[in-house]
């Protein structure tokens, strides 16, 4: 329990009153991300002639000055692109086990769990970021290299603080001031910094400028990655220069499916996102759900207990198809899951004893961010990278000015006790050498008649899935716009803990409804940020997460 409560206010998704507001339409290009001057990067990229693979580099190294909190040149994530021809590509850039990880090596003596997979050196697994973002802009990629990440450069030399950024610092000094290089950069040894005024980060500067001039070796087998693994021995964490330069991207083909005549394509394992996606969706089609109307109590619990059924799943067969055979086509069959959805009842909660994880059949064949961009060709980026809690493990390597991620938390650290985010996972996902953690991060694009229709992924932890599902169902059974569809308040179901949660924005009404029908209701500030662009009728409408600080701008 102490551990989550020490984290969760980390995640910086603050709910705020609705206000109904627009999605920002323009006919060319948009972009859509969780910081205004990573968004105007984009937007000037594309301007200049860039493709949405380009502009995503130079959003993501912006990120990781403007919004340390989760961008990040130290973490992971994933990136999937649909170009304007149809061709798809999921780019898995998600931290690695190092090579010296063992099974048990969160556990002290008695074997409990330490906080070890949260805070400090020994909490990171092996950056992926910037080999993630090389690796898709060699295949992509149209614009020069170092001109993509000279932007972030700039912004690192010195940038005003936004409100949301000296917030998100302040809230963050506990774990911050714990490691001296974290404590002088971001929170200037105790004079915390205030809107508007400047942020330097020279470190981060001149390790940029070598990730320029070099590109990706650079960080996995020069300068940078002997003073990373030199750091990591000297604070007792355990990745090596072996790990950093064995380091590599897997270029994996997408998931898809459809749902209510549109096509999905999403993210693979070693995300769970994409399965539970599919899952959910593949449960509420030909449920007839919909007609109870959005919102209503009758709805939400239906939706309630596919997502109690999928992350029932979740917990025990998925995990990095390279260690682990996932049963996919099972897991996504027609026929399981018409047998999944047999088991709701429309009036009354399941119980997470009575959903165990099913039994699909075995396989025959065998705080983060996200952005969304669409080029003025029609193709299209939805990236989401973190180094997972907010600010990650805390530690910002001496001499190189970016923080590291606490990814290795993602694992089943005790395979059967919640993690960071009360995920509850099994032996699939136990730690092994050079293995990905469990995601639940989920770029998705939909299409419509075959044509390029919405753009979307989120942050938010466990509640990314959920969240995104919750956008797609607005738009595509309950008619919103981009904008609507994001505003709406949402609730989540994570099967452990059993318990229905809501956002603020329900009726005590609705409440009443869910609580009469078995569902133990509590109240949260927030299930995911999600960031959309939607194409219709010759328009792109870019809609930004009412519960975040982000910016959507096109032309
Ligand atoms: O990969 C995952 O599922 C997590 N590391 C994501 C963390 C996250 O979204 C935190 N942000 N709010």
């Amino acid at each position: 329990m102490s551990r989550r409560r020490f984290y969760f206010p980390l995640l910086c998704l603050c709910a705020l009153p609705v206000a109904a507001r627009h999605p920002v339409r323009e006919r060319n290009a948009m972009v859509v991300a969780q910081e205004p001057h990573a968004t105007d990067i984009g937007v000037a990229v594309l301007k200049s002639g860039g493709n949405a693979v380009d502009a995503a580099v130079a959003v993501a190294f912006a990120l990781a000055v403007t919004h340390p909190a989760a961008g990040n040149l130290g973490g992971g994530g994933f990136l999937l692109v649909r170009t304007a021809k149809g061709e798809t590509a999921f780019f898995d850039f998600r931290e690695r086990a190092p090579g010296k990880a063992t099974r048990d090596m969160y556990l002290d003596a008695a074997g409990k769990l330490t906080r070890d997979s949260l805070v400090g050196w020994r909490a990171a697994g092996v950056p992926g970021t910037v080999h993630g973002l090389e690796t898709a802009h060699k295949r992509f990629g149209g614009k020069p290299w170092a001109g993509l990440v000279e932007p972030a450069i700039q912004l690192a030399r010195g940038f005003p603080v936004s409100y949301a950024l000296a917030e998100s610092l302040k809230n963050s000094a506990k774990l911050l001031s714990r490691f001296p290089e974290s404590n002088r950069i971001f929170l200037r040894n105790g004079h915390p910094y205030e809107k508007d005024e400047t942020l330097a980060q020279p470190e981060l500067a001149r390790t940029l400028e070598r990730i320029a001039q070099h590109g990706a070796r650079e960080f996995y087998e020069g300068e940078t990655a002997r003073k990373l693994a030199q750091a990591m021995q000297a604070g007792g964490g355990l990745i090596t220069l072996e790990d950093l330069k064995d380091y590599r991207t897997v270029v994996r083909k997408p998931l898809t499916g459809s749902y209510h005549g549109y096509d999905v394509i999403s993210a693979p394992p070693p995300s769970s996102g994409g399965v539970g996606l599919l899952q959910m969706m593949g449960m509420l089609e030909d449920s007839g759900y919909q007609k109870h109307g959005a919102g209503s109590a009758a709805a939400i619990h239906y939706v309630a207990e596919v997502m109690r059924r999928s992350y029932a799943d979740r917990s025990e067969h998925l995990a990095d198809p390279d260690f682990f055979k996932v049963p996919l086509s099972g897991l996504l069959s027609k026929q399981y899951l018409a047998r999944q959805r047999a088991g709701i009842q429309p009036d009354r909660a399941s119980t997470s004893d009575e959903v165990r994880p099913g039994k699909p059949s075995p396989e025959e064949s065998t705080e983060t961010t996200h952005f969304s961009i669409v080029d003025q060709q029609g193709n299209a980026a939805a990236l989401t990278y973190t180094i997972n809690g907010g600010y990650g493990n805390g530690v910002t390597v001496p001499g190189l000015g970016f923080l590291l991620n606490n990814e290795m938390d993602d694992f089943a650290a005790k395979p059967g006790e919640p993690n960071l985010f009360s995920l509850v996972q099994g032996e699939a996902n136990a730690i092994q050498p050079n293995k990905r953690p469990l995601s639940s991060m989920t770029p998705t694009i939909l299409l419509k008649d075959g044509k390029l229709f919405l753009v979307l992924g989120a942050p938010g932890g466990s509640r990314i899935i959920t969240g995104v599902l919750q956008v797609i169902l607005n738009v595509t059974d309950f008619g919103m716009n981009a904008q609507e569809a994001i505003d709406a308040a949402r609730f989540h179901h994570q099967w452990l803990p059993d318990k229905l949660s809501l956002e603020r924005g329900f009726s005590p009404d609705t409440i009443a409804l869910l609580k009469a029908r078995g569902h133990a209701v509590d109240t949260i500030s927030g299930v995911a940020l999600v960031e959309a662009i939607m194409a219709e009728k010759g328009w792109l409408a870019g809609g930004t997460d009412r519960r975040g600080h982000g910016k959507a701008e096109g032309f």
